[in-house]
């Protein structure tokens, strides 16, 4: 048994477990634990990785954070996988860039633009951005049965909050040429959202041998405004609770490990 050094856990915190939540805030991570299961417990905490434990319907689940981007959910995964988990979900929050997304609803994604670095670390950057279908197909089911508001389709996963999600209310104001009207683009080409994490998640997965989904809750609507509505908050993640309560454990039961 070693501790493993970022994440803080070892084989006896995830003996047996082999699915993974991860939102990206470490102070999500126990009200999301405690709404999956009422005897949810902490494992532990380190730098942003903060680590619980749940049952859903007799599955075991690490709800481990990843704390914010790329560079830090690459570390959570390649030490949650070395400690015997194979199966990743992303469970995080979004801006949404297609006028027809509403603050709350869900979007599940089944590839992401790969507007970072990490994940050129584990494939050259033709390789693509792809989540796992049976694990993406789970989310979308659950959200479907739920009568959830989803959407499912490409995502754009972004290093920067501000500039690469070309946001104009930044310290300078200023977006780089590159990047400006890239928004535009993206919607263009029928992108459905902004977030940060997505891209790394699914490379890494394809490059290591494990699966990966992410489903995220829309706090921002870039067709309003460039701003994070918190108001929206609470629904996105009651959603994203009740939305990997059903997948997970039906994914589990058709797709043995
Ligand atoms: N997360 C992001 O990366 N972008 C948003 O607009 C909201 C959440």
């Amino acid at each position: 048994m070693s501790v493993r050094y970022h994440i803080g856990l070892d084989e006896a915190a995830t003996d047996g477990v082999r699915y993974a939540l991860l939102p990206g805030d470490p102070d999500r991570v126990e009200p999301l634990a405690r709404q999956l299961d009422a005897n949810a417990f902490p494992l532990g905490r380190h730098r942003e990785f903060t680590s619980w434990r749940v049952e859903l319907d007799g599955l075991p689940v690490i709800v481990c954070s990843t704390g914010i981007g790329a560079p830090s959910t690459a570390i959570a995964i390649k030490e949650l996988a070395e400690l015997g988990l194979r199966r990743f979900v992303r469970v995080g929050t979004t801006g949404a860039i297609q006028e027809r997304i509403q603050l709350g609803d869900l979007i599940v994604s089944e590839a992401a633009v790969r507007l970072e670095g990490t994940s050129g670390h584990y494939a050259p950057t033709a390789f693509p951005a792809a989540a796992t279908l049976g694990l993406t197909w789970a989310l979308v089911e659950a959200a479907r049965q739920l009568d959830i508001p989803y959407h499912s389709g490409v995502t754009c996963s972004s290093d920067t909050f501000w500039p690469g999600q070309e946001r104009y209310d930044s310290f300078s104001g200023y977006v780089p040429r590159h990047l400006q009207g890239s928004l535009t683009e993206w919607r263009a080409l029928g992108v459905l959202n902004y977030e940060m994490e997505a891209a790394a998640l699914f490379v890494m997965a394809r490059a290591l041998g494990l699966e990966a989904a992410a489903v995220c809750g829309a706090i921002a609507r870039r067709s309003d405004d460039e701003h994070v509505a918190t108001g929206a908050y609470a629904l996105a993640l009651d959603r994203l609770a009740q939305v990997c309560a059903a997948a997970l454990p039906a994914h589990a039961r058709a797709n043995p490990l």
